[in-house]
Protein backbone atom coordinates (compact mmCIF):
# COMPACT_ATOMS: atom_id res chain seq x y z
CA UNK A 1 0.00 0.00 0.00
CA UNK A 2 1.22 3.81 -0.58
CA UNK A 3 1.10 5.72 2.23
CA UNK A 4 -0.20 8.73 1.93
CA UNK A 5 -1.63 7.29 -1.61
CA UNK A 6 1.50 8.57 -3.20
CA UNK A 7 1.76 7.82 -7.12
CA UNK A 8 -1.50 6.49 -6.87
CA UNK A 9 -3.25 7.52 -9.78
CA UNK A 10 -7.24 8.16 -8.88
CA UNK A 11 -8.62 10.55 -12.10
CA UNK A 12 -7.93 11.14 -15.57
CA UNK A 13 -8.38 15.05 -16.28
CA UNK A 14 -7.93 16.96 -18.81
CA UNK A 15 -7.35 20.22 -16.48
CA UNK A 16 -3.92 20.14 -14.90
CA UNK A 17 -0.64 18.24 -15.42
CA UNK A 18 2.02 18.96 -12.74
CA UNK A 19 5.48 17.23 -13.90
CA UNK A 20 7.25 17.30 -10.30
CA UNK A 21 10.89 16.46 -12.18
CA UNK A 22 10.88 18.79 -14.80
CA UNK A 23 9.14 21.53 -12.74
CA UNK A 24 6.23 22.19 -14.87
CA UNK A 25 2.51 23.00 -14.51
CA UNK A 26 0.51 22.37 -17.18
CA UNK A 27 -3.21 24.30 -16.83
CA UNK A 28 -5.39 23.34 -19.73
CA UNK A 29 -2.36 22.65 -22.41
CA UNK A 30 -0.98 25.78 -21.26
CA UNK A 31 2.41 26.24 -19.40
CA UNK A 32 1.69 28.05 -16.11
CA UNK A 33 4.05 30.87 -17.24
CA UNK A 34 1.78 31.65 -20.49
CA UNK A 35 -1.02 32.12 -17.92
CA UNK A 36 0.33 33.57 -14.69
CA UNK A 37 1.15 37.38 -15.06
CA UNK A 38 -1.28 37.31 -18.54
CA UNK A 39 -5.02 36.22 -18.22
CA UNK A 40 -7.39 37.90 -15.46
CA UNK A 41 -9.19 35.43 -12.80
CA UNK A 42 -12.27 35.63 -15.51
CA UNK A 43 -10.48 34.16 -17.61
CA UNK A 44 -8.99 31.40 -16.25
CA UNK A 45 -12.48 30.76 -14.93
CA UNK A 46 -13.59 30.39 -18.52
CA UNK A 47 -10.50 27.96 -19.64
CA UNK A 48 -11.24 25.75 -16.41
CA UNK A 49 -14.82 25.68 -16.94
CA UNK A 50 -15.30 25.42 -20.74
CA UNK A 51 -17.13 22.08 -21.72
CA UNK A 52 -18.20 22.00 -18.05
CA UNK A 53 -21.30 23.83 -18.59
CA UNK A 54 -23.43 23.45 -21.57
CA UNK A 55 -24.51 27.52 -20.62
CA UNK A 56 -21.24 28.71 -20.17
CA UNK A 57 -21.33 32.29 -21.96
CA UNK A 58 -18.18 33.76 -23.63
CA UNK A 59 -15.31 35.32 -21.65
CA UNK A 60 -16.61 38.99 -21.66
CA UNK A 61 -19.95 37.44 -20.39
CA UNK A 62 -18.64 35.33 -17.91
CA UNK A 63 -17.06 38.46 -16.28
CA UNK A 64 -20.26 40.08 -16.27
CA UNK A 65 -21.67 36.97 -14.67
CA UNK A 66 -19.16 36.71 -11.95
CA UNK A 67 -19.68 40.54 -10.89
CA UNK A 68 -23.49 39.80 -10.95
CA UNK A 69 -22.86 36.78 -8.85
CA UNK A 70 -20.30 39.13 -6.69
CA UNK A 71 -23.25 40.97 -5.48
CA UNK A 72 -25.68 38.05 -4.99
CA UNK A 73 -22.94 36.23 -2.83
CA UNK A 74 -23.14 39.56 -0.92
CA UNK A 75 -26.66 38.86 0.21
CA UNK A 76 -25.35 36.24 1.70
CA UNK A 77 -22.46 38.18 3.75
CA UNK A 78 -24.94 40.04 5.83
CA UNK A 79 -24.12 37.70 8.91
CA UNK A 80 -21.22 38.19 8.87
CA UNK A 81 -20.95 39.81 12.49
CA UNK A 82 -23.23 37.34 13.98
CA UNK A 83 -20.19 34.31 13.52
CA UNK A 84 -18.51 33.25 16.91
CA UNK A 85 -15.85 35.03 17.75
CA UNK A 86 -14.18 31.93 18.08
CA UNK A 87 -13.76 31.13 14.64
CA UNK A 88 -10.85 31.89 12.48
CA UNK A 89 -10.57 33.34 9.47
CA UNK A 90 -11.22 30.52 6.88
CA UNK A 91 -13.60 28.70 9.49
CA UNK A 92 -15.75 32.48 9.20
CA UNK A 93 -15.58 31.60 5.21
CA UNK A 94 -16.87 27.91 5.38
CA UNK A 95 -19.75 29.08 7.51
CA UNK A 96 -20.89 31.72 4.96
CA UNK A 97 -19.95 29.14 2.20
CA UNK A 98 -21.99 26.60 3.94
CA UNK A 99 -25.41 28.88 3.82
CA UNK A 100 -25.67 28.59 -0.25
CA UNK A 101 -27.36 25.95 -1.35
CA UNK A 102 -25.90 23.02 -2.90
CA UNK A 103 -26.70 22.57 -6.77
CA UNK A 104 -24.42 21.55 -9.49
CA UNK A 105 -24.96 24.47 -12.56
CA UNK A 106 -23.40 27.35 -13.78
CA UNK A 107 -25.70 29.70 -11.82
CA UNK A 108 -24.34 28.19 -8.46
CA UNK A 109 -20.79 27.49 -9.69
CA UNK A 110 -20.43 31.08 -10.04
CA UNK A 111 -22.25 31.98 -6.60
CA UNK A 112 -19.57 30.02 -4.97
CA UNK A 113 -16.49 31.46 -6.80
CA UNK A 114 -17.57 35.09 -6.13
CA UNK A 115 -19.00 33.75 -2.86
CA UNK A 116 -15.10 32.74 -1.39
CA UNK A 117 -13.70 36.26 -2.49
CA UNK A 118 -16.64 38.26 -1.30
CA UNK A 119 -16.77 36.15 2.05
CA UNK A 120 -12.87 36.74 2.70
CA UNK A 121 -13.19 40.39 1.82
CA UNK A 122 -16.32 40.71 4.47
CA UNK A 123 -14.58 38.82 6.94
CA UNK A 124 -11.17 40.41 6.86
CA UNK A 125 -13.16 43.95 7.69
CA UNK A 126 -15.46 42.80 9.98
CA UNK A 127 -12.79 41.31 12.04
CA UNK A 128 -11.13 44.72 11.76
CA UNK A 129 -14.31 46.25 13.19
CA UNK A 130 -15.03 48.25 9.89
CA UNK A 131 -18.15 48.20 7.76
CA UNK A 132 -19.11 46.15 5.01
CA UNK A 133 -18.39 47.57 1.45
CA UNK A 134 -20.82 45.81 -1.19
CA UNK A 135 -19.54 44.50 -4.87
CA UNK A 136 -19.23 47.04 -8.03
CA UNK A 137 -20.01 44.79 -10.71
CA UNK A 138 -18.61 46.90 -13.38
CA UNK A 139 -15.09 46.41 -11.85
CA UNK A 140 -12.79 43.92 -12.80
CA UNK A 141 -13.00 40.95 -10.15
CA UNK A 142 -9.72 41.08 -8.73
CA UNK A 143 -9.85 45.05 -8.77
CA UNK A 144 -13.54 44.68 -6.40
CA UNK A 145 -12.91 42.02 -4.43
CA UNK A 146 -9.05 44.39 -2.80
CA UNK A 147 -11.56 47.37 -3.24
CA UNK A 148 -14.02 45.62 -0.75
CA UNK A 149 -11.21 44.23 1.05
CA UNK A 150 -9.12 47.74 1.58
CA UNK A 151 -12.15 49.98 1.01
CA UNK A 152 -9.85 52.43 -1.63
CA UNK A 153 -9.24 51.19 -4.86
CA UNK A 154 -6.26 49.37 -5.54
CA UNK A 155 -3.85 50.45 -7.59
CA UNK A 156 -3.63 48.67 -11.25
CA UNK A 157 -0.36 46.96 -9.88
CA UNK A 158 -2.38 45.51 -6.92
CA UNK A 159 -4.85 44.10 -9.08
CA UNK A 160 -2.92 42.51 -11.28
CA UNK A 161 -1.04 40.88 -8.47
CA UNK A 162 -3.70 39.46 -7.31
CA UNK A 163 -5.17 38.06 -10.33
CA UNK A 164 -1.63 36.28 -11.01
CA UNK A 165 -2.12 34.77 -7.45
CA UNK A 166 -5.32 33.19 -8.47
CA UNK A 167 -4.35 32.37 -11.83
CA UNK A 168 -1.20 30.43 -10.28
CA UNK A 169 -3.15 28.67 -7.65
CA UNK A 170 -6.34 27.86 -9.67
CA UNK A 171 -5.34 24.09 -10.03
CA UNK A 172 -2.75 21.55 -9.59
CA UNK A 173 -3.69 18.21 -10.66
CA UNK A 174 -4.63 15.74 -7.77
CA UNK A 175 -3.81 17.67 -4.46
CA UNK A 176 -5.15 16.63 -1.50
CA UNK A 177 -8.10 19.29 -1.45
CA UNK A 178 -8.75 18.81 -4.96
CA UNK A 179 -9.34 14.94 -4.91
CA UNK A 180 -11.39 15.41 -1.47
CA UNK A 181 -13.94 17.73 -3.63
CA UNK A 182 -13.69 15.32 -6.18
CA UNK A 183 -14.72 12.54 -3.78
CA UNK A 184 -17.50 14.36 -2.24
CA UNK A 185 -18.73 15.28 -6.22
CA UNK A 186 -18.37 11.28 -6.58
CA UNK A 187 -21.40 11.00 -4.51
CA UNK A 188 -23.80 13.41 -6.33
CA UNK A 189 -23.80 16.05 -3.33
CA UNK A 190 -23.83 18.91 -5.07
CA UNK A 191 -21.00 21.72 -5.90
CA UNK A 192 -21.19 23.32 -3.16
CA UNK A 193 -20.30 20.17 -0.54
CA UNK A 194 -17.43 20.29 -2.94
CA UNK A 195 -16.34 23.20 -2.32
CA UNK A 196 -16.60 23.05 1.56
CA UNK A 197 -14.92 19.67 1.52
CA UNK A 198 -12.14 20.86 -0.40
CA UNK A 199 -11.88 24.73 1.62
CA UNK A 200 -12.32 22.11 4.38
CA UNK A 201 -8.98 19.55 3.48
CA UNK A 202 -7.12 23.18 2.02
CA UNK A 203 -6.88 24.48 5.73
CA UNK A 204 -4.24 22.04 6.83
CA UNK A 205 -0.62 23.34 7.81
CA UNK A 206 0.57 20.47 5.55
CA UNK A 207 -1.24 22.29 2.34
CA UNK A 208 -2.57 25.57 2.22
CA UNK A 209 -2.62 26.49 5.76
CA UNK A 210 1.16 26.76 5.34
CA UNK A 211 1.78 30.71 4.36
CA UNK A 212 0.58 32.10 7.28
CA UNK A 213 3.26 30.38 9.63
CA UNK A 214 5.75 32.01 6.92
CA UNK A 215 5.41 35.05 8.31
CA UNK A 216 5.68 34.17 11.28
CA UNK A 217 8.78 32.51 10.81
CA UNK A 218 10.11 35.56 8.68
CA UNK A 219 9.05 37.18 12.11
CA UNK A 220 10.75 35.32 14.13
CA UNK A 221 14.23 34.99 12.49
CA UNK A 222 14.38 39.10 12.23
CA UNK A 223 17.36 39.53 10.95
CA UNK A 224 18.36 37.58 8.10
CA UNK A 225 21.82 37.04 10.36
CA UNK A 226 19.95 34.91 12.86
CA UNK A 227 17.99 32.70 9.47
CA UNK A 228 20.98 29.94 9.46
CA UNK A 229 20.85 29.61 13.56
CA UNK A 230 17.22 29.71 13.74
CA UNK A 231 16.44 27.08 10.66
CA UNK A 232 18.97 24.48 12.29
CA UNK A 233 17.15 24.38 15.68
CA UNK A 234 13.57 24.48 14.25
CA UNK A 235 15.43 21.08 12.03
CA UNK A 236 16.86 19.85 15.27
CA UNK A 237 13.68 20.13 17.27
CA UNK A 238 11.97 17.89 14.73
CA UNK A 239 9.95 20.90 12.97
CA UNK A 240 9.24 20.83 9.22
CA UNK A 241 10.00 25.00 7.45
CA UNK A 242 6.40 26.25 6.34
CA UNK A 243 6.93 27.08 2.42
CA UNK A 244 9.47 24.13 1.44
CA UNK A 245 9.03 20.54 0.20
CA UNK A 246 6.49 19.00 -1.98
CA UNK A 247 5.10 15.67 -2.82
CA UNK A 248 5.19 16.12 -6.12
CA UNK A 249 8.03 18.49 -7.18
CA UNK A 250 11.72 17.30 -6.86
CA UNK A 251 12.53 21.00 -7.84
CA UNK A 252 11.47 23.83 -7.79
CA UNK A 253 7.87 24.49 -7.25
CA UNK A 254 7.03 26.75 -10.66
CA UNK A 255 4.48 28.32 -8.56
CA UNK A 256 7.33 30.11 -6.57
CA UNK A 257 8.65 31.76 -9.34
CA UNK A 258 5.28 33.37 -10.95
CA UNK A 259 4.89 34.41 -7.31
CA UNK A 260 7.95 36.26 -6.75
CA UNK A 261 7.59 38.10 -9.71
CA UNK A 262 4.35 38.67 -9.11
CA UNK A 263 5.82 40.38 -5.51
CA UNK A 264 8.40 42.36 -7.91
CA UNK A 265 5.45 44.02 -9.31
CA UNK A 266 4.33 45.68 -6.45
CA UNK A 267 7.98 47.73 -6.71
CA UNK A 268 8.26 49.62 -3.52
CA UNK A 269 5.70 48.09 -2.06
CA UNK A 270 6.75 44.70 -2.41
CA UNK A 271 7.60 43.99 1.60
CA UNK A 272 10.60 42.30 3.20
CA UNK A 273 11.67 40.22 -0.52
CA UNK A 274 15.17 41.48 0.27
CA UNK A 275 15.17 39.59 3.91
CA UNK A 276 12.96 36.59 2.43
CA UNK A 277 15.23 35.79 -0.41
CA UNK A 278 18.08 35.34 2.34
CA UNK A 279 15.94 33.18 4.69
CA UNK A 280 14.95 31.05 1.58
CA UNK A 281 18.36 30.67 0.70
CA UNK A 282 20.03 29.79 4.42
CA UNK A 283 16.82 27.55 4.39
CA UNK A 284 17.53 25.35 0.91
CA UNK A 285 20.58 25.12 1.90
CA UNK A 286 20.22 23.77 5.70
CA UNK A 287 17.57 21.49 4.00
CA UNK A 288 20.58 19.90 1.64
CA UNK A 289 22.62 19.69 4.33
CA UNK A 290 20.25 17.82 6.69
CA UNK A 291 17.72 16.11 4.07
CA UNK A 292 20.17 14.93 1.79
CA UNK A 293 18.08 12.42 0.59
CA UNK A 294 14.95 14.07 0.19
CA UNK A 295 14.72 17.02 -2.94
CA UNK A 296 13.23 20.09 -0.36
CA UNK A 297 12.92 23.02 -2.64
CA UNK A 298 11.25 26.17 -2.00
CA UNK A 299 6.90 25.70 -2.94
CA UNK A 300 4.05 27.94 -3.54
CA UNK A 301 3.12 28.94 -0.09
CA UNK A 302 6.53 30.90 0.55
CA UNK A 303 6.16 33.54 -1.76
CA UNK A 304 2.59 33.48 -1.34
CA UNK A 305 2.93 34.57 2.15
CA UNK A 306 4.77 37.76 0.62
CA UNK A 307 2.47 38.79 -1.81
CA UNK A 308 -0.34 38.57 0.31
CA UNK A 309 0.86 40.35 3.15
CA UNK A 310 2.03 43.22 0.50
CA UNK A 311 -1.31 43.00 -0.70
CA UNK A 312 -2.57 44.16 3.03
CA UNK A 313 -4.19 40.32 4.06
CA UNK A 314 -3.32 39.20 7.41
CA UNK A 315 -1.33 36.03 7.62
CA UNK A 316 -4.88 34.35 8.97
CA UNK A 317 -6.38 35.03 5.78
CA UNK A 318 -4.05 33.79 3.64
CA UNK A 319 -6.17 30.15 3.38
CA UNK A 320 -8.83 32.25 2.49
CA UNK A 321 -7.25 33.98 -0.68
CA UNK A 322 -5.39 30.39 -1.76
CA UNK A 323 -9.50 29.31 -1.33
CA UNK A 324 -10.81 32.14 -4.07
CA UNK A 325 -8.30 31.14 -6.86
CA UNK A 326 -8.75 27.09 -5.71
CA UNK A 327 -12.03 26.75 -5.47
CA UNK A 328 -12.20 27.45 -9.66
CA UNK A 329 -10.15 24.23 -9.49
CA UNK A 330 -12.52 22.14 -7.46
CA UNK A 331 -15.60 22.98 -9.36
CA UNK A 332 -14.49 22.40 -12.57
CA UNK A 333 -13.02 19.16 -10.95
CA UNK A 334 -16.56 18.15 -9.26
CA UNK A 335 -17.73 18.50 -12.78
CA UNK A 336 -15.27 16.88 -14.35
CA UNK A 337 -15.80 13.86 -11.83
CA UNK A 338 -19.57 13.63 -12.32
CA UNK A 339 -19.13 13.59 -15.94
CA UNK A 340 -16.85 11.19 -16.54
CA UNK A 341 -16.53 9.50 -12.91
CA UNK A 342 -17.59 6.35 -10.91
CA UNK A 343 -18.17 6.79 -6.93
CA UNK A 344 -14.91 6.89 -5.08
CA UNK A 345 -14.45 4.25 -2.91
CA UNK A 346 -11.30 2.51 -2.31
CA UNK A 347 -10.50 -0.30 -0.24
CA UNK A 348 -8.92 -0.62 3.15
CA UNK A 349 -7.35 -3.68 4.73
CA UNK A 350 -8.35 -4.35 8.06
CA UNK A 351 -5.39 -4.74 11.13
CA UNK A 352 -7.77 -4.79 13.86
CA UNK A 353 -8.17 -7.43 16.52
CA UNK A 354 -9.78 -10.73 15.28
CA UNK A 355 -13.67 -11.10 16.25
CA UNK A 356 -14.10 -12.66 19.61
CA UNK A 357 -16.38 -15.76 19.02
CA UNK A 358 -19.13 -15.94 21.77
CA UNK A 359 -19.06 -18.08 24.93
N1 LIG B 1 10.97 20.96 6.39
C1 LIG B 1 11.81 20.05 6.91
N2 LIG B 1 11.78 18.75 6.55
C2 LIG B 1 10.89 18.40 5.62
C3 LIG B 1 10.01 19.30 5.04
C4 LIG B 1 10.09 20.63 5.46
N3 LIG B 1 9.27 21.56 4.94
N4 LIG B 1 9.22 18.67 4.15
C5 LIG B 1 9.59 17.38 4.17
N5 LIG B 1 10.60 17.21 5.05
C6 LIG B 1 11.32 16.00 5.35
C7 LIG B 1 10.54 15.10 6.28
O1 LIG B 1 10.76 15.40 7.64
C8 LIG B 1 11.07 13.77 5.89
O2 LIG B 1 12.37 13.62 6.45
P1 LIG B 1 12.85 12.23 7.11
O3 LIG B 1 12.83 11.26 5.94
O4 LIG B 1 14.21 12.53 7.62
O5 LIG B 1 11.84 11.90 8.16
C9 LIG B 1 11.26 13.88 4.38
O6 LIG B 1 11.46 15.26 4.15
C10 LIG B 1 10.07 13.40 3.57
O7 LIG B 1 8.91 13.99 4.08
P2 LIG B 1 7.43 13.45 3.78
O8 LIG B 1 6.57 13.77 4.94
O9 LIG B 1 7.45 12.04 3.30
O10 LIG B 1 7.00 14.32 2.53
P3 LIG B 1 5.55 14.51 2.03
O11 LIG B 1 5.57 14.31 0.56
O12 LIG B 1 4.55 13.69 2.77
O13 LIG B 1 5.29 16.02 2.46
C11 LIG B 1 4.72 18.25 2.53
C12 LIG B 1 5.00 17.06 1.62
C13 LIG B 1 4.34 19.47 1.67
C14 LIG B 1 3.56 17.92 3.45
C15 LIG B 1 6.00 18.58 3.35
O14 LIG B 1 7.06 18.89 2.49
C16 LIG B 1 5.76 19.67 4.37
O15 LIG B 1 5.30 19.40 5.47
N6 LIG B 1 6.12 20.95 4.02
C17 LIG B 1 5.87 22.06 4.93
C18 LIG B 1 4.43 22.54 4.81
C19 LIG B 1 4.19 23.26 3.51
O16 LIG B 1 4.98 24.08 3.07
N7 LIG B 1 3.03 22.94 2.91
C20 LIG B 1 2.62 23.55 1.66
C21 LIG B 1 2.72 22.58 0.55
S1 LIG B 1 2.62 23.35 -1.07
C22 LIG B 1 0.93 23.77 -1.18
C23 LIG B 1 0.21 22.68 -1.82
O17 LIG B 1 0.37 22.49 -3.06
O18 LIG B 1 -0.53 21.98 -1.09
Amino acid sequence: MAEGLEGVVAAHTILSDVDGVGGHLVIRGYELDQLAERIRFAEAAHLLLDGFFEDLPDIGELDVQLGQARVEAFEYANVVNAIPPGLNAVEAVRALIARIPDGDNLKIALLLLAGVSVFTAAVARARRGMPLISPDPSLDHATDILRMMKGVAPTPEEAAALDTYLVTVCDHGLNASTFAARVTASTLAGLNSAVLTGISTLKGPLHGGAPGPVIEMLDEIGDASNARTWIEQAIDRGDRLMGFGHRIYRVRDPRADALKKAVRILGPHSGRLAHAEAVEAAALEILRERKPDRSLQTNVEFYTALLLEALGFDPDEFTCVFAMGRSLGWIAHAREQVANGRLIRPASIYIGPVPQIAA
